[in-house]
């Protein structure tokens, strides 16, 4: 039996036991009640409460706008549903990277308004003052390097991070500095598989990828886009394990022929 299911409640420590005994990590995103009451119910190790939200759940362009309070909404409805896994909750831009004090309020407010496990912060090096205060507190930090989507206005676009030696090296040394500060897990986000493995052998903590390859110590999607709901966005490392948009829109379009024929609602469905 794999030591996933012996816990009843994962925490940080039970998963930096299973990294020690090979075992990987599955995680998804979750921003609501419902969804994330089957997730946890099949037995996910982390629900991240990613600020994708405001992607998937608000139709922005890029995670930029969300805001601490939406991010306290939708973390507090996906805690509701939760029983078994760890909730990782996002921290969303502005929020952090400026002011360490500033930084610290905002993480203790998604602690305390939406009862949250852990955080997760997107830099190495330039948010460590951030990250240091926060852990200070007792807060877990989850780090996240790579493709980091709040910076999207640096890079100027989503392709693969850290593809030259320059780059590779800085994140290989901001990997270290995470764990050194004291942060339970790294996520990284879309860069050469090597470089990854690299990454997940070089430090004891759980690295969990998204576009990294398969020899880190688990892997992260985006609920809707693993789900089939998002059609318009198809990376190489996502794969579709449904295809809700089909079933919904098939379902959609059959309840709108039943009710302009009359068909819906028939005796058995009225008082
Ligand atoms: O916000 C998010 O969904 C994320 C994952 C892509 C890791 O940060």
């Amino acid at each position: 039996m794999s030591i996933h299911n012996e816990y009843k409640k994962i925490t940080t420590k039970r998963l930096f036991d299973m990294k020690q005994a090979g075992e990987k990590i599955s995680m998804l995103t979750a921003y609501d009640y419902t969804m994330a009451k089957i997730l946890d119910a099949s037995g996910i190790d982390i629900i991240l409460v990613g600020d994708s939200a405001s992607n998937v759940m608000a139709g922005h362009e890029t995670t930029l706008p969300i805001t601490l309070e939406q991010m306290i909404y939708h973390a507090s409805s996906v805690i509701r549903a939760v029983d078994r896994a760890l909730v990782v909750v996002d921290m969303p831009f502005g929020t952090y990277q400026g002011n360490s004090k500033k930084a610290l309020e905002s993480a203790i407010r998604i602690m305390k308004e939406s009862g949250g496990h852990a955080v997760k912060m997107e830099g190495g090096k330039e948010i460590s003052e951030s990250i240091t205060r926060i852990l200070s507190a007792g807060i877990p930090v989850m780090g996240h390097l790579g493709l980091t989507p709040q910076s999207i206005y640096k890079f100027g676009t989503y392709t693969v991070r850290a593809k030259e030696e320059k780059e590779a090296q800085k994140l290989m040394e901001d990997a270290k500095l995470l764990e050194e500060l004291g942060v339970f897990s790294i996520v990284l986000e879309k860069i050469p598989a090597k470089l990854a493995e690299k990454v997940a052998k070089s430090v004891k903590i759980p690295v969990i990828g998204i576009g990294a390859g398969k020899n880190v110590d688990g892997q992260v999607l985006v609920m809707h886009d693993m789900l089939g709901m998002t059609k318009d966005f198809s990376p190489r490392f996502l794969r579709r394990y449904a295809d809700l948009h089909q079933i919904m829109s098939d379902a959609f379009k059959r309840y709108i022929n039943d009710v302009k024929t009359l068909d819906f609602p028939n005796e058995n469905e009225q008082y």
